[in-house]
């Protein structure tokens, strides 16, 4: 079967940005930042964009191009043993997708919600109550029952990245992205144009850049810089490998690479500027200190917007903007996580797309109505950290010192160089194998020991063990089992293909 291809160079930028700008970039990233030293923030958030993130990004595009695969494929073709990576890479991304789409999900729910504002004045109780239907005895275990009103909105967004992903990478995926990115852009410039003039917003500025120098010692500092960046520009979960897969041989990776990270990254720094003049605006409003109104999560989307936009003047076009623009962002980068499982499983199983598109979305939806029971938000809230804190820096730890020092990095570094427009030096190499690895060992290993010794957010130990640990011992359990079982037939076959 011919490989698809993306249908222009634009459209493989516009899906890659897509795909890095979600979620990541208006949810998580402004609470990281100020949650983090504010201005200070930005000094191992840049640190680690330009010797991680962009590296990282050339690497997998690089790859992906060379061997026209799914992260297993590419794996494989370097080694056959290394063909587990890839499977647990698929595994961290199909379980991003479940709970991930559930945000999507709220956010269309508050797109309705905020023409009318009909979540009235007290945004915390409607939010955990009204809406969510969280009770007190509820938790990650204890789900309670599906709540219709958030299956729903999820199932729009689950039929929407059907859509784009079932129709193929260039009539689908391209196409999608093509609409979806210049609508975000356009969406978010005009909400910045009105909300940084209103009276308050520089106080918010200010304090979202004001660094605060004695975090920068602190290790979770590094390792939230890092976690935002690989997770934001989806690298380390099969993601930019299956689109970089898609690619015509005649293409400029190293200028793909740098710009995707510099759009997405640029694209953070608006939505912090966007968000934070909000934070500014309704602090001054309430008479109160930007620190007093900020919140953290969840909470920040659904319960502080929803409260700055009771505020804010004509909060009946503001308000769909903004809810828009996160559906908008995080549908496109669904669309990648749900490609990057589906394209895994057409290059494995060697079935067509419509097939394994349905039978990924099929099962997804099933899996994600968890997610919206009345304790759907405890269960996203520890599988999140588990995924991004363990599973995907674990990852991304394996790929460095798979790409670093168990092949030949040069070998890439020459790969891309030769179809680029402009070459990558040595630079490219002491990050991969020095200085990103070594970050990543340390905040690895403190991750570990932190969540070993301390916990998260206060769950039980047996939930802890069963969907933190256990979910991410099992995506690493699947993964060598599928590798070792498909090592003999591959070795098989590369020994016929040698004596032919
Ligand atoms: N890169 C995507 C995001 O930031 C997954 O939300």
């Amino acid at each position: 079967m011919k490989r698809e291809q993306w249908g222009s160079r634009a459209g493989f930028v516009l899906a890659a940005v897509g795909s890095a700008i979600g979620l990541g970039n208006i949810w998580r990233f402004p609470y990281m930042a100020y949650e983090n030293g504010g201005g200070a923030f930005f000094i191992p958030y840049l640190f680690a964009m330009l010797t991680a993130g962009i590296p990282f990004m050339i690497m997998e595009f690089g790859m992906g191009h060379k061997f026209r695969g799914s992260a297993p494929v590419v794996f494989s073709k370097l080694n056959t043993k290394y063909e587990w990576l890839g499977w647990f890479q698929v595994g961290i991304a199909a379980t991003i997708a479940v709970y991930y789409v559930a945000v999507i999900g709220w956010a269309f729910s508050y797109f309705g919600f905020s023409f009318t504002q009909s979540w009235g004045a007290d945004t915390n109780a409607f939010f955990f109550g009204e809406y969510l239907q969280l009770g007190g005895d509820n938790s990650p275990s204890k789900l309670g029952s599906i709540q219709w009103h958030i299956a729903l909105p999820l199932a729009l967004a689950w039929a929407i990245t059907f859509a784009a992903v079932f129709t193929g990478v260039k009539g689908g995926i391209e196409r999608a992205s093509k609409i979806m990115m210049p609508l975000l852009f356009i969406m978010i410039l005009l909400l910045i144009a009105r909300v940084a003039f209103l009276p308050g917003a520089v106080d918010g500025l200010n304090y979202l850049f004001t660094p605060d120098f004695s975090k920068l010692g602190d290790a979770k500092v590094w390792s939230a810089a890092y976690g935002q960046i690989f997770f934001t520009l989806s690298v380390g979960f099969a993601i930019m490998l299956a689109y970089s897969s898609y690619l015509p041989s005649k293409s400029d990776v190293n200028n793909n690479a740098c710009m995707t990270v510099l759009i997405n990254c640029g694209f953070s720094m608006m939505a912090g500027v966007l968000i934070f003049s909000i934070l500014g605006y309704m602090a001054q409003e309430q008479g109160k200190a930007v620190t007093e109104v900020v919140s953290a999560g969840v909470g920040l989307a659904f319960v502080t917007l929803p409260q700055a936009i009771n505020l804010l003047p004509a909060p009946y076009i503001l308000g769909p903007l903004l809810f828009l623009s996160l559906a908008v962002a995080g549908i496109s980068s669904h669309i990648s996580i749900i490609e990057a499982v589906t394209s895994a499983i057409i290059d494995k199983l060697n079935v067509s797309r419509k097939k394994a598109a349905s039978v990924v979305c099929g099962v997804g939806f099933v899996v994600s109505m968890a997610f919206a029971t009345n304790g759907g938000l405890l269960l996203l809230d520890l599988v999140d950290y588990f995924m991004n804190n363990v599973a995907l820096l674990g990852s991304c730890l394996v790929e460095l010192i798979i790409i670093g020092w168990l092949i030949k990095t040069s070998d890439i570094r020459a790969h891309v160089n030769s179809v680029s427009e402009f070459s990558v030096g040595i630079w490219l190499e002491i990050c991969v194998r020095f200085l990103s690895p070594l970050m990543l060992a340390w905040i690895v290993s403190t991750n570990l020991l932190n969540t070993f010794r301390e916990g998260y957010g206060g769950y039980a130990q047996s939930d802890l063990m069963l969907l933190g640990w256990g979910v991410t011992a099992a995506l690493l359990i699947v993964g060598i089992v599928v590798n070792v079982a498909s090592r003999p037939a591959k070795e098989t076959a590369q020994v016929e293909e040698a004596n032919a």
